[in-house]
């Protein structure tokens, strides 16, 4: 899968990948999409909850960019943190080296830059496949698999569903995994998406979600939060 970097409106980078004619994020500002879909709508609602260790899957580990904001943001928020990241087409190292979000995130987070470029770094040398501490707040576990194949052995209460757009991965958003990973989800737990579409929340709620549509990031009108009561 070829990828090339691009800028995104709010002058982090994203990746764009030419045989499916998609973006890794929102054109509109990845980072604010990030920030806004999984941090504020996921992470910071399952803090709101009194959770204070946290168990996530990310379905689409890519570039790392939700780890990396995860990580910043257990620290802040003082509570801990086990990232499975699930993903089937790792990224090169040149492509990773060329990604800016570590300054970024340094400023956003009030770090220095080379703090935060440090666990960038270990969040993409750790191994695959083995429970790795980053921090004291923030365990990762990268597994080098499809949702369609990877058996998931342990419960988790935030689901990132980070994948590419039912345009052009529909299988990706069907009931069939939807349901894998509903039996994965702990009771209370929920799913956080950037795609608002019928569709898509019409499987959520026949797995069982219920599902409410929130307001999206800057420029994408909604999104979608799927709560497992
Ligand atoms: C929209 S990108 C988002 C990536 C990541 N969350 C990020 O912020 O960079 C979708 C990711 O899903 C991965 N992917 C594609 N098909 C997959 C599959 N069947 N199972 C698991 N991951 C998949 C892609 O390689 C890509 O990294």
């Amino acid at each position: 899968m070829k990828r090339t970097l691009i800028t995104t409106a709010d002058g982090s980078h994203s990746l764009y990948v030419k045989d499916l004619d998609e973006h890794y994020h929102s054109i509109h500002g990845a980072i604010q999409e990030a920030l806004h879909v999984f941090i504020k709508s996921g992470l910071q609602y399952m803090h709101n909850k009194n959770y204070q260790e946290i168990n996530i899957l990310e379905i689409g580990f890519g570039t790392g960019l939700n780890a990396l904001l995860t990580c910043l943001e257990a620290e802040k928020l003082n509570i801990k943190i086990n990232y499975t990241g699930l993903e089937a087409f790792p990224l090169e190292d040149n492509l990773l080296k060329e990604l800016n979000y570590a300054e970024w995130i340094a400023n956003l987070f009030h770090h220095e830059k080379k703090n935060v470029k440090k666990i960038f770094e270990q969040l993409h040398s750790s191994e695959w496949q083995k429970d790795v501490t980053i921090s004291e707040h923030f365990k990762l576990n990268k597994i080098n698999n499809t949702l369609q194949d990877v058996q998931l052995t342990k419960a988790f209460d935030l689901i990132y569903f980070d994948a590419f757009g039912p345009r052009v991965q529909p299988d990706m958003w069907e009931d069939e995994l939807f349901s894998k990973i509903f039996s994965a989800t702990t009771t209370n737990g929920c799913l956080v998406t950037y795609c608002a579409k019928g569709e898509v929340k019409r499987s959520l709620k026949r797995i069982g979600f219920k599902v409410e549509t929130l307001p999206g990031p800057p420029r994408k009108r909604e999104m979608v939060r799927g709560i497992k009561e």
